[in-house]
């Protein structure tokens, strides 16, 4: 299968790779793909060199699946030509997620809706992914009401950029450019993404209405905080669930123990829980300090953390490509 990689240059895009080659993906030829200042630099995929093309190259290379993560405008602007030109586009950005005529996938929960008329297809924002992966099989069985989430999110969900400000920041250094409008070493930021008229960020909004979209029930009303950290391994997340019906804390536990892409680390008594350090370079999604939120009933406490980059971003996009792949829709 020959796979493009637009964004094959940023950070999710080596991840894409790291992703494509780890699972085994059925690469024959690897189209890696950047702006006009990248076009002619060599990317090494599973041993061998690639030259990086502009996107109207890649087109006429005729991959049979795209998998972009250039930022929202890039999408908006590129991936209709490759979807017009009959090539699959799995897209990390925003800009298709909401749109009604385009599917926002996790394949978990959602892939069987894919059709070989998908052309483009939307991968929902990194702390969306995390947090339903471990909602939707409690959702099944006791219908979720409300969540309220806090997030801890990663500095590598800005791109590299961020990653620079915050290690320069560190090593005292001045020389790199500022992506957020305040230091983010030894801080927090209480904002990710734009604000919006309703005092939200666009992030917050994400979790909001990815959510309803992804679980497909749009009466699971979610209220969010996301909030940037120095932290580079993942992204973590305070989440309050309450429910319609009654749970059983063990079978809670039974469940998420159960649940395909969900691995439980709750043993607070010897101190493990999960910790972005841990989650780095993890495709699963990892889940503790369950317990009953005690001043109100049929509502669950839990701390969700996955790699961002991974189950977040790349991971989700490469699963994509692997249902289409797997059941003949490319
Ligand atoms: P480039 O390295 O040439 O700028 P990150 O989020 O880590 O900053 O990465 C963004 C990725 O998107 C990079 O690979 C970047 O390429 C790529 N990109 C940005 N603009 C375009 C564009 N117009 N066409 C293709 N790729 C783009």
């Amino acid at each position: 299968m020959k796979v493009a990689v637009v964004g094959a240059t940023g950070l999710v895009g080596g991840e894409i790779m790291k992703v494509l080659t780890e699972r085994n993906f059925p690469v024959t030829e690897l189209i890696p793909v950047a702006s006009e200042r990248s076009v002619g630099k060599q990317i090494e995929f599973k041993g061998k060199q690639y030259t990086v093309v502009g996107f109207e190259d890649a087109i006429k290379m005729k991959p049979d699946v795209a998998i972009f993560s250039a930022g929202g405008g890039t999408s908006t602007k590129i991936a209709p030509l490759f979807a017009e030109a009959g090539i699959t586009v799995v897209d990390n950005s925003s800009a298709w997620r909401m749109d009604p005529t385009k599917k926002l996938v996790v394949p978990e929960i959602n892939a069987y809706t894919l059709t070989k008329e998908d052309k483009i297809i939307a991968n929902p924002n990194c702390s969306t992914i995390q947090m339903v992966v471990v909602l939707n099989p409690l959702h099944l069985k006791y219908k979720i009401k409300r969540v309220v989430v806090s997030t801890y999110q990663s500095v590598t969900g800005t791109g590299k950029a961020a990653v620079d400000q915050l290690f320069a920041e560190r090593e005292g250094r001045t020389d790199v450019p500022a992506v957020y409008p305040h230091k983010i070493d030894l801080n927090v930021l209480p904002h990710i993404d734009v604000f919006l008229d309703n005092g939200y960020t666009k992030e917050e909004m994400k979790m909001v209405n990815e959510t309803k979209k992804i679980m497909m029930d749009d009466a699971i009303a979610v209220t969010a905080t996301t909030v940037r950290i120095p932290t580079i391994g993942g992204h973590s997340e305070a989440v309050n669930i309450e429910f319609e019906n009654e749970f059983d804390l063990q079978e809670v536990f039974d469940i998420l123990s159960n649940t395909e892409g969900v691995i439980v680390q709750d043993d607070p008594k010897n101190f493990v829980y999960p910790m972005p350090i841990n989650a780095h370079g993890k495709d699963e999604v990892f889940v503790g300090r369950i317990r009953r939120d005690e001043t109100q009933p049929k509502t669950l406490n839990m701390w969700i953390v996955a790699d961002n980059l991974r189950k977040g971003a790349a991971t989700n996009a490469v699963q994509i490509a692997e249902y289409l792949s797997k059941n003949n829709l490319l």
